[in-house]
């Protein structure tokens, strides 16, 4: 933790944001004076959302790892750093000083030189939610290796996808995972992913579950092997503040997914900033995030935030309903967790099961809660303050992006106001605005709009890897000038904003992206299926759920049979996480005559709201709406 980069008050949070606006590179300037930089930079910022072209702290030069672990050994080398809670409660857990972290971070990172990873190379990660993963991609980042980790519930065509996009030359995985009662294979989906791919050269496993999977000759090593007799030293690799430190993919409302690209310099000054602000941590805190490692939260906000902070992060293995439902509840009180992050979904999801479960905790040590990922609906917002924060602690509302890298628009630990449904207000150095279908800006109070940004922040994407006009395209050439988000949003009279969701076709479930060409890529793989239409309706609990309307190569004469096979095409293409709820054979999409499918049309008909569908004079077959509207789920 670093008191000069804490803001203490509201009124602080005000000042330092018109700072912030009115002069950015001296705001950031001078937050990053707090780091250890092996050469300082030359210039703060330099960029266009033209090209795009976005340059933080130019010329420096550092190491990530040396900010998150080495800079702590003097001060707080015996702090916890890491705090491992296991899947089964009746397991060990494991803790990690902070130099125990950095051995075990070094040992591996040699242990990667030795399989012959260089600088640059690029490293998938498919792993449980285990230290070893953490350690794996700190591991990569001593060495100046790109990680990407692909969250352990993609399939093995979504992994070979990702591995072939950043033609990774190493695998690291494990035999298989713990989740509550179940255990799922892990190996066995890379061996099947590899029959895709033809850059990985070394595929590393972790002996997580004692199954001794089938291990190829001259490309599988044991992790236990693959540390042995190294050295816990290894010097961390000199990076520039702009080489990439990783990629991770994430959906858009094209068809593949992207590779969002992350680059050293800013991402470590913005994580730990505004984990430090959002989270007001302190030094004897116990943070707890429950993301999943794979995803970007728990990059910023497992790994790298806390750590660069010198915190002490919980990592937890399984899931909110195991061993019951007041799992999650146990592991605050055990470790006394003071800052709590979580997803709606899981709050919902949990709120399903009565309160008993979270009234048998007694949930004290709590100071700040979290919610990431999706909008947050009142009634949960409720829950989660009465139940789990007792009407004693705020709950921060952290509103961003994969592409975003870091939080953007939230509220700042007990300092600020809250509101339920609202996520708060832009960071320091955040300039949100709200465009109007002209694009521009709407100044009114209590208008809806798109949400963009309009100047460049620390830890924002670069590119996407491989294809740099994608990225242009996709985020900053809808609004010349302006960082698209792809969401709708509204700000109140007092500057807080409420995000109301996606505008575009992406589809958040359980706060999950996925896009809906994405999955109707993977429907249309099925050979039965002419050509499908996918779009998102309300959910109870996942926030969102996914409907597909599907047009078969003939009539469908067991609809279980046929739905099970479309379901096995989503699973073999994606993985489970993106499985169609409900799927409706129809024979024939609404479309334009130009051939465009009217999603409007589709969506009502997900919701269930039927009464009003619009004109649908001008399609091809105004017909085809009376069946579909007929024969809705
Ligand atoms: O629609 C917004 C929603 O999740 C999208 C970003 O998803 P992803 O890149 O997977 O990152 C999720 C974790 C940061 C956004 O475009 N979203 C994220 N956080 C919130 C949210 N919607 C409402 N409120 C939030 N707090």
């Amino acid at each position: 933790m670093n008191a000069n980069l804490q803001i203490k008050s509201f009124e602080e949070y005000k000042e330092k944001y018109a700072k912030s606006i009115e002069d950015p590179a001296g705001f950031w300037g001078e937050i990053a004076e707090e780091f250890v930089w092996q050469k300082k930079w030359d210039t703060v910022v330099e960029w266009n959302f033209d090209e795009p072209k976005i340059e933080w702290f130019k010329g420096a030069k550092l190491n990530i790892t040396e900010n998150a672990l080495d800079r702590h050994l003097e001060k707080r080398g015996n702090k916890i750093a890491l705090i491992w809670e296991p899947n089964d409660p009746k397991e060990n857990v494991i803790r990690f000083t902070y130099q125990e972290l950095h051995n075990r971070v070094c040992q591996f990172a040699n242990g990667l030189k030795a399989k012959g990873i260089q600088k640059g190379d690029r490293v998938c990660i498919y792993m449980p939610m285990i230290p070893e993963l953490m350690i794996a991609v700190l591991a990569c980042a001593r060495i100046g290796a790109i990680h990407s980790v692909i969250f352990a519930g993609f399939s093995a065509t979504a992994v070979a996808d990702r591995v072939n996009d950043a033609q990774a030359k190493m695998i690291i995985t494990a035999d298989g995972l713990n989740r509550g009662a179940k255990q799922i294979p892990l190996k066995r989906v890379i061996d099947e992913a590899l029959e895709l791919c033809t850059s990985v050269e070394t595929v590393i496993v972790h002996d997580c579950l004692g199954w001794m999977p089938t291990m190829v000759e001259d490309r599988d090593c044991w992790w236990h092997d693959v540390v042995k007799d190294q050295s816990i030293v290894c010097p961390a690799e000199p990076m520039d503040a702009e080489d990439m430190l990783f990629i991770l993919y994430t959906s858009g409302s094209t068809g593949k997914p992207k590779g969002v690209v992350h680059t050293c310099g800013g991402y470590m000054v913005y994580t730990a900033y505004t984990f430090q602000n959002v989270y007001q941590y302190e030094a004897s805190d116990i943070y707890w995030c429950t993301a999943d490692i794979g995803w970007i939260t728990g990059h910023s906000y497992i790994v790298y935030g806390p750590l660069l902070s010198g915190a002490t992060t919980v990592m937890f293995e399984g899931i909110p309903t195991y061993p019951d439902p007041g799992r999650f509840w146990q592991i605050i009180d055990k470790h006394s967790v003071t800052q709590f992050l979580t997803a709606p979904t899981a709050i919902r999801s949990l709120m399903a099961f009565g309160e008993d479960h979270v009234l048998s905790y007694s949930l004290d040590s709590l100071k700040v809660l979290g919610t990431v990922g999706e909008p947050i609906n009142e009634e949960a917002w409720k829950w989660y303050y009465l139940h789990v924060g007792k009407e004693r602690c705020p709950i921060t509302d952290n509103w961003w992006q994969t592409e975003t890298g870091g939080i953007m628009i939230s509220g700042i630990g007990n300092l600020s106001p809250m509101k339920p449904t609202y996520a708060g207000y832009p960071m320091p150095g955040i300039h949100p605005v709200l465009l109007d279908q002209e694009g521009k800006e709407i100044q009114e109070a209590n208008v809806e709009g798109y949400l963009c940004i309009k100047a460049p922040w620390p830890s924002m994407l670069r590119t996407t890897y491989g294809d740099h006009e994608r990225c242009r395209i996709n985020y900053f050439s809808h609004y010349k000038g302006y960082y698209f988000t792809g969401d709708g949003a509204k700000r109140d009279e007092d500057g807080m904003y409420r995000i109301i969701g996606r505008i575009d076709d992406v589809i958040n479930v359980s706060g999950h992206r996925f896009g809906t060409a994405e999955i109707e890529n993977a429907i249309n793989t099925n050979s039965h299926v002419i050509e499908s239409a996918v779009v998102g309706y309300p959910h109870p609990v996942k926030g969102q759920s996914i409907y597909a309307f599907v047009v078969m190569d003939g009539a469908v004469e067991d609809e279980a049979m046929s739905k099970g096979e479309i379901v096995e095409t989503v699973v073999a293409e994606i993985g489970k996480i993106a499985l169609p709820e409900k799927i409706q054979f129809v024979t024939g999409l609404p479309k334009t005559r130009s051939g465009k499918i009217m999603r409007r049309i589709l969506r009502k008909v997900a919701e269930g709201d039927t009464s009003n569908l619009g004109d649908t004079s001008t399609l091809l077959d105004p017909l085809v709406v009376d069946e579909i509207v007929a024969n809705a789920l």
